[in-house]
């Protein structure tokens, strides 16, 4: 390992989350993960560079953007705007966050793919693939549903089944549909591209065996290399939201391959902004270093096709592969209908302070590809025992003396305390702790340096002697207190990594420049001025985890009662929706559903099916709403009613004039549409939830 006298040039990346869902706790061990790492790295005073951006093509993303009524742009837009505001409040600090839909990332794709070819890796094969005959398009296996060939459930995915959890292909499923559609797929050939894997195998043997992979995933590669290499598949058809192929109309970039290459675009991004050479990075004979975090599901991709690409286009490999494992929660997968699939936002909603989960997973965090269990009342438990009642407590219970007795200026013996020594010399140990992420061992040896330093303040005992009278005691209690504040310093600068936000505020309070880890060869001197101490953390009240687990619970026993009642019907019994289709309490209560009194209510000439309606939610003016219940209701009949509606969907222009809203109305093909009507006693403007 490079010490840190000897500069590095150091590309960092984590995987780059998809752009249509939110970042949860799940994503969060990895960035909290590479971050605490990054700022190690930056601490030593090397040059870091890391970057990350939006994984914004794909089918998904399409059919996503297509539902909302948006177009792909817009959708991945409001995604980046989200993720980027998600990741700075947890601190996970990029050099740059940028998009894979990006010119700089179009330009790499495309000539990189290019060299591929020259280099006589691309071949193209006919394929047969689902289509859906009336969507018009080819169809993703997740795209396909139908029944469990195993256990006969209903509505399962093309891959697998959520109810006993079988695998197969989608040709197995019984009475397939196409989720988009509903249209029963076809088979349809069509021209693909690959990329020849199958010729890359002797060097990615040599790449793997050269100390980029940890030991399991050297092993999974193992495995790989016996069931022998597969061309990979680059391309899909039209429509899709990606980039084009070079010299092949109608065909995109499999969004997989343009994914990678989105840390060279980001870097590359960067670059132009902060004038930096992109080839010193990037060449064939770069002498930086390079190294991508992902979690042990994308290690394929990584270690496989990724080197490979890089390889066969003229490009440095990547120094090393960090995988993770995955998060459990209380010890099993995270999951919606458990409550415990929990989002970056809710977290910061109920619990607030982000340093306490960068704690509690940096405790949890070593080098393997083992899963990590984030168990709630543990959290509770390490975080306020280790940052409040350890650490912290140091300065809490000695900073008071120097302020008030000592006009906040230190006083420094010229033999420093064992104690002190004792810390000071672990740094080489902490250094190579973060260094290797074993994050955990780190904590663990910075909080045996905590006990310690708790001992020598309770031995001291400056409650004690700031009772006395006489110099001595006076004397004794400034040397202790200033001593115990130079142990917290140290372990400040040991913790920084993980508590950038709350090491900064201490940093404020000790009146220091900015810790480096060069700042463990530095003491307080006498007379050095601290400001006043202020309350730095407050314990978890663990009333938030229940609030927190109440929050996402909630949804869970909606599906119940709704198959409680189809059963007292004697209706078949539906099974739980499948995880991804629940929405959480959060994402039903962006819908603001309002009690409205339709003030009028006419005919729209021209529209079939239209109703103009005038409806009073107690705004300055009623909004107008057109809606689809022409068949069902005399316009005369609706005046001075009430019923619900939905006030802040976008308002929409149609044919006829605008829409700022729209009401709720059932119907099926026994009939309606029925507008609801509120229970007796409700008001216009009142609130539905
Ligand atoms: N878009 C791809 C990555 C492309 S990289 C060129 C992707 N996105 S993701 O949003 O699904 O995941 C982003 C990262 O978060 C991945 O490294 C993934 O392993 C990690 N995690 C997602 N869920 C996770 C857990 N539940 N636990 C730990 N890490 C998890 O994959
Ligand atoms: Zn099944």
């Amino acid at each position: 390992m490079a010490t840190a006298n000897t500069p590095r040039k150091i590309l960092v990346t984590s995987a780059l989350p998809y752009a249509n869902g939110s970042i949860h706790l799940g994503h969060l061990v990895e960035y909290i993960q590479t971050d605490i790492w990054v700022r190690f790295q930056k601490m030593q005073g090397h040059t870091v560079h890391y970057v990350c951006a939006d994984d914004t093509h794909g089918t998904p993303i399409m059919l996503r953007a297509e539902k909302e009524g948006i177009t792909p742009e817009a959708l991945i837009e409001g995604v980046h705007k989200e993720h980027t505001a998600d990741f700075s409040e947890f601190l996970v600090e990029f050099d740059n966050y940028y998009s894979t839909n990006a010119p700089e990332n179009k330009e790499l794709a495309q000539s990189i793919y290019k060299k591929l070819k020259a280099n006589g890796k691309i071949s193209t094969k006919t394929i047969e693939q689902f289509y859906d005959p009336v969507k018009n398009m080819f169809l993703p296996d997740r795209f396909i549903k139908g029944e469990c060939p195993k256990c006969h459930a209903k509505d399962q995915y093309g891959d697998s089944c959520e109810v006993c959890g079988a695998t197969y292909n989608p040709t197995e499923l019984i009475n397939a549909y196409s989720a988009v559609s509903g249209a029963a797929p076809i088979r349809k050939e069509t021209e693909h591209y690959f990329f020849k894997l199958s010729e890359c195998e002797q060097f990615l043997k040599d790449w793997t065996r050269s100390g980029t992979l940890q030991g399991e995933a050297a092993n999974k590669m193992g495995e790989w290399f016996e069931n022998g290499l597969n061309d990979w598949d680059i391309s899909r058809d039209a429509p899709y939201f990606g980039f084009e192929i070079p010299d092949a109309p109608g065909k995109y970039f499999y969004v997989w391959l343009d994914a990678p290459i989105g840390y060279m675009a980001s870097f590359k991004n960067l670059c132009q902004a902060k004038g930096l050479d992109f080839d010193e990075y990037w060449s064939k004979d770069s002498k930086t270093e390079l190294y991508h975090f992902i979690g042990k599901d994308i290690l394929y991709f990584h270690a496989l096709f990724w080197p490979a690409t890089l390889e066969f286009s003229g490009h440095r490999k990547p120094t090393q592969i960090f995988a993770h494992g995955f998060l459990t929660v209380n010890g099993e997968k995270m999951s919606k209908s458990r409550g415990t699939f929990i989002t970056a936002r809710s977290y910061l909603e109920h619990i607030k302070n982000p340093e306490y989960l960068r704690y509690y997973y940096a405790a949890k965090i070593n080098s393997t590809m083992e899963d990590i269990d984030l168990s709630l009342d543990d959290f509770v438990a390490r975080v306020n025992s280790d940052l409040v009642g350890k650490y912290i407590n140091i300065a809490s219970r000695t900073a008071g003396f120097i302020n008030k007795r000592f006009d906040g200026k230190l006083q420094i013996s010229n033999t420093l305390p064992s104690a002190v020594q004792e810390i000071k010399s672990s740094a080489k140990l902490i250094a190579e702790c973060y260094e290797s992420r074993e994050y955990g061992k780190a904590l663990r040896e910075i909080m045996r340096l905590a006990d310690h330093a708790n001992a020598d303040v309770a031995e001291a005992a400056p409650w004690v002697k700031a009772k006395l009278e006489g110099d001595e005691a006076k004397q004794d209690l400034h040397l202790d207190c200033s001593a115990a504040l130079e142990m917290f310093r140290l372990l400040s600068l040991y913790l920084k990594p993980v508590l950038p936000k709350l090491v900064g505020e201490v940093e404020k309070f000790l009146n220091i420049v900015p810790l480096t880890w060069a700042s463990v060869d530095s003491s307080f001197i006498t007379g050095h001025q601290i400001n006043n101490y202020e309350h730095l953390i407050t314990r978890i009240d663990p009333k938030a985890i229940d609030a927190m687990t109440e929050a996402n619970k909630e949804n869970l026993t909606a599906t119940p009662q709704v198959s409680a009642a189809a059963v007292s019907k004697a209706a078949p019994v539906t099974a739980a929706l499948p995880e991804a289709e629940y929405i959480s309490i959060d994402d039903f209560t962006k819908v603001d559903l309002r009690i409205a009194k339709i003030v009028n209510a006419e005919h729209v000439e021209g529209a079939e099916k239209l109703l103009k309606l005038l409806l009073d939610i107690g705004e300055e003016r009623p909004r107008q709403v057109f809606a689809g219940i022409k068949s069902a209701y005399d316009p005369a009949t609706l005046v001075g009613r009430l019923t619900v509606m939905v006030a802040n969907l976008a308002p929409r222009k149609m044919k006829f004039g605008m829409s700022e809203g729209m009401v709720l109305a059932a119907s099926d093909e026994n009939g309606g549409p029925f507008i609801l009507s509120p229970d007796v006693g409700a008001k216009l403007g009142m609130r539905v939830k």
